[in-house]
């Protein structure tokens, strides 16, 4: 188990860069997500630290120690793609055996180690089947089983669970977690799905473009995000544009809206942005007065979801996304008006 530590790290194709400075740090026995678009260097980055090729500039340390110039096969990391890769003319101990017998461990020592790596992933009745006889998540859990067995320092995961369908998906999560926290090893898990992000990990990394936009803790990047890529790319964000006065926004229409303090702000006269999430905007009541922002616009339709609706407001030609609970019984119809209302806290000043 260890630390990993990356510095500045970059990495081109010819002229493209697909990262650019990219520094983060993965403590020892956590479970980071790292989350973008397609394309933007997340598996550049994971491959880097597992040794497919060196970095044109930047350091990478494991347990302290520096490993941007030593090969792949010294590193020993654990890591599982998307496609899942088994040998297909071997069986299910084989396959997992596999990077044991590269290693020279002895056939004793290797039986054990296998048997020990699928009863973490509850394979152990399984052991004699061909890839082909299992299931998408079976063989998923063998591929699992194959990174771990050689106790790595690290487990790289790359979209491991794209290929599965949502149950399966859903289940393998949990799965993974259990996995995760049992071995304790530091996992660093690349996925576009910000659902899965934000249910298991301790710490988020956002790429764009190959930068580092953003790194933090789930709830922390969701509720309190700095720029306005990370708002809107994890979870579901509406969006004002104004001007800055004094810390607050000034829209188009002369109203200033209320924000939390924080690094988006700009000086007054400067444009800029700020968020407000669904579920913190209020439908206010008629005798609601109250304080904090307040906008009046029309509904304009509602999605019923059992628990929660979604309710669209159009405010001055623009969408605003409502997150009604569905405990109380407002009477909500389309084309009704309404007044919308949330706090100058949870208003949340964007860079953009
Ligand atoms: N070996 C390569 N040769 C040329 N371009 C590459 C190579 N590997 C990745 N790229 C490019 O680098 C960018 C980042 O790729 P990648 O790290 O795979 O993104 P992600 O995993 O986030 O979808 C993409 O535009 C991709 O086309
Ligand atoms: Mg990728």
């Amino acid at each position: 188990m260890a630390s990993v530590e990356v510095r500045n790290l970059s990495r081109s194709f010819g002229t493209f860069k697909a990262l650019d400075d990219v520094s983060i740090s993965f403590e020892d026995g956590g479970f980071y997500a790292l989350l973008g678009p397609s394309g933007s260097g997340k598996t550049t980055l994971l491959r880097l630290i597992a040794g497919f090729g060196y970095p044109d500039q930047g350091h990478i340390a494991i347990g302290g120690e520096s490993v941007e110039r030593v090969p792949l096969e010294k590193r020993n990391i654990g890591m599982v793609f998307q496609s899942y890769a088994l040998f297909p003319n071997m069986n299910v101990f084989d396959n997992i055996a596999f990077g044991l017998d590269v290693r020279g461990v002895p056939r004793e020592d290797a039986a054990r180690e296998v048997r020990r790596a699928l009863e973490l992933v509850q394979l152990s009745e399984l052991e004699t089947r061909r890839p082909h006889q299992l299931s998408g998540g079976q063989r998923q859990r063998v591929a699992l089983a194959r990174a771990i067995v050689i106790n790595p320092r690290v487990l790289l995961l790359d979209e491991p669970l794209g290929a599965l369908d949502k149950a399966l998906r859903l289940d393998m999560q949990v799965e993974l977690k259990r996995i995760q926290r049992e071995v304790g090893i530091t996992t660093i898990f690349v996925t576009h799905d910000q659902e899965e992000a934000l249910t298991m990990s301790d710490r988020i990394g956002i790429l764009r473009a190959g930068q580092l936009v953003e790194e933090g803790a789930p709830e922390d990047i969701y509720r309190r995000p700095k720029t306005r890529f990370a708002a809107t790319f994890l979870g579901e964000a509406n969006i004002f544009e104004g001007i800055w006065t004094d810390g607050r926004l000034r829209l188009a229409d002369g109203t200033l809206l209320e924000t939390a303090p924080g690094a988006g702000r700009g000086a007054t006269g400067e444009p800029g942005c700020c968020l407000i999430r669904p579920e913190q905007v209020r439908i206010a009541g008629e005798n609601d007065g109250g304080t904090g922002n307040r906008l009046e616009g029309r509904i304009t339709r509602r999605l019923f979801a059992g628990n929660w609706t979604t309710v669209f407001v159009d405010y001055q030609g623009k969408t605003i996304r409502v997150g009604q609970a569905n405990t109380d019984f407002l009477k909500l119809e389309d084309g009704s008006k309404v007044t919308l209302a949330f706090s100058g806290s949870n208003t949340i000043p964007l860079q953009s």
